[in-house]
């Protein structure tokens, strides 16, 4: 097989056998076909799509690059929870303990920031000492011990998507359907799952920015689930604004640990507990809303969260102290021009302030700066006062400052008077 002939046919429209799809994944994973190729497939893949036997094919071949767990032994059901990528959405972060706490074992192989939305990974590895390079043994030996784990994709797991994720980050690449749901179903699939909840957003801070695209990624991950056996439910929920207050990598730690605490922000909290539910319904856990809330008044998620963090190669005094997370050295607040209510508070343009602050990478090989971000003040709906804080710019290099501030300065609009539009739009 030709790399290149393949790229001419997929680029004019043809199709991929699923021999051909499985050697051209597996050769990128190798390093046989190189980034250029790969980078040039997949803006062909973008512009064309995948047909459903193309994109099965597609999904297995990157599952089947690497590792593929088998916790078949594992007493419990295994549920997780997957999103398609936005701006301040941590809820992985504090729903993983919670959903644990209860007796759900939750293996999560999460990704990393994608162009303007934050990454798990790059998240949990502020916290001084976390590894989320497990090879598949230490995996096994932390979810046995804590009922969770949170690593990402590596050498040994699903190789194939730590590759390709990198390079569509950087390749304009990311929001297409079939290499999103390839994406998603490869990592969960090799978690050996019974069931997954998939948070799809929808609106200006997500990939899909309107609902019909929304429910074909849905219905596309789901598809994938039903052919492979697991159980997949989706909530599409909103992304026009950032969710909760904190936009940056240590300080969504420090708004996850809120949550933990029950201090966190209502619109993440409500979250957290709409996703939380949907894992304990698949695992047939009754009363699942009050066992949720069960877990974090009585400590317990905190404490699980304190014990993957210590198994996890974290600090984890963190839990107890925030402080202990980097921080930045400079802040500036970006003030309101006029006195009003908000009524626009754009996702996308904070991500992008965030990303250009060193909060997410604008290349393949950019390293991430855990400690800066922006804390959101004001959210649609507020009042605001004429110079009172939109927001706090937290950064490190006054020349990024300068790359971020027309992004956020754009992000807000102050008008008349906006309810936010409710949280979850849709299940399916
Ligand atoms: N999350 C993933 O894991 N992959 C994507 O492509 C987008 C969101």
């Amino acid at each position: 097989v030709n790399a290149v002939e393949l790229i001419e046919r997929k680029r004019d429209g043809g199709r991929l056998a699923p021999g051909e799809v499985a050697w051209l994944i597996d050769a990128y994973s190798t390093g046989t076909v190189p980034d250029y190729q790969m980078a040039a497939m997949a803006m062909a893949v973008f512009l064309r799509g995948l047909d459903h036997e193309e994109l099965a094919a597609w999904t297995v071949a990157m599952l089947e690059s690497g590792d593929v767990l088998d916790l078949s032994d594992l007493p419990g059901v295994k549920v997780d929870k997957h999103s398609t990528g936005g701006v301040g959405d941590k809820a992985s972060i504090p729903l993983a303990p919670m959903v644990a706490s209860t007796g759900v074992v939750v293996p999560m192989i999460s990704g990393r920031g994608l162009g303007h939305t934050g990454g798990t990974l790059d998240k949990l590895e502020a916290i001084p000492g976390f590894s989320t390079s497990l090879d598949p043994d230490r995996f096994r030996r932390i979810l046995e011990t804590c009922g969770m784990v949170m690593a990402g994709q590596s050498e040994t797991l699903v190789p194939a998507d730590r590759k390709l994720y990198a390079l569509r980050d950087a390749t304009g690449t990311v929001p297409s359907i079939p290499l999103i749901a390839s994406s998603i179903m490869s990592k969960k699939l090799a978690e050996d799952l019974d069931a997954l909840v998939l948070d799809v957003k929808v609106g200006r801070g997500a990939f899909m920015q309107d609902l019909n695209d929304g429910r074909r990624l849905a219905d596309t991950i789901i598809d994938i689930g039903r052919a492979r056996g697991v159980t997949v439910t989706a909530l599409l929920t909103q992304m026009d604004q950032p969710l909760g207050r904190e936009v940056g990598n240590a300080s969504e730690i420090a708004e996850s640990l809120a949550v933990l605490r029950g201090e966190g922000p209502a619109d993440l909290t409500e979250l957290v507990m709409a996703l939380g539910v949907e894992m304990l319904q698949m695992a047939a856990i009754e009363e699942p809303r009050s066992r949720l809330e069960r877990a974090v008044a009585s400590g317990e998620a905190l404490e699980r969260l304190t014990e993957v963090i210590a198994a996890q190669g974290g600090d984890p005094r963190v839990v107890e102290n925030p402080s202990l997370l980097p921080s930045a050295r400079h802040e500036m607040e970006i003030p309101a021009p006029v006195s009003g209510v908000v009524t626009g508070c754009d996702a996308r343009n904070i991500g992008l302030g965030a990303m250009r602050l060193g909060a997410g990478r604008e290349r393949k090989e950019d390293s991430i700066d855990p400690a800066v971000g922006v804390t959101v003040h004001a959210k649609v709906g507020d009042r605001v006062d004429s110079g009172q804080p939109l927001c706090v710019v937290h950064y490190n290099e006054p020349g990024r400052l300068d790359e971020a501030r027309p992004w956020l300065e754009a992000a807000w609009v102050i008008g008349e008077g906006a309810e936010p539009s409710p949280l979850v739009l849709e299940r399916r």
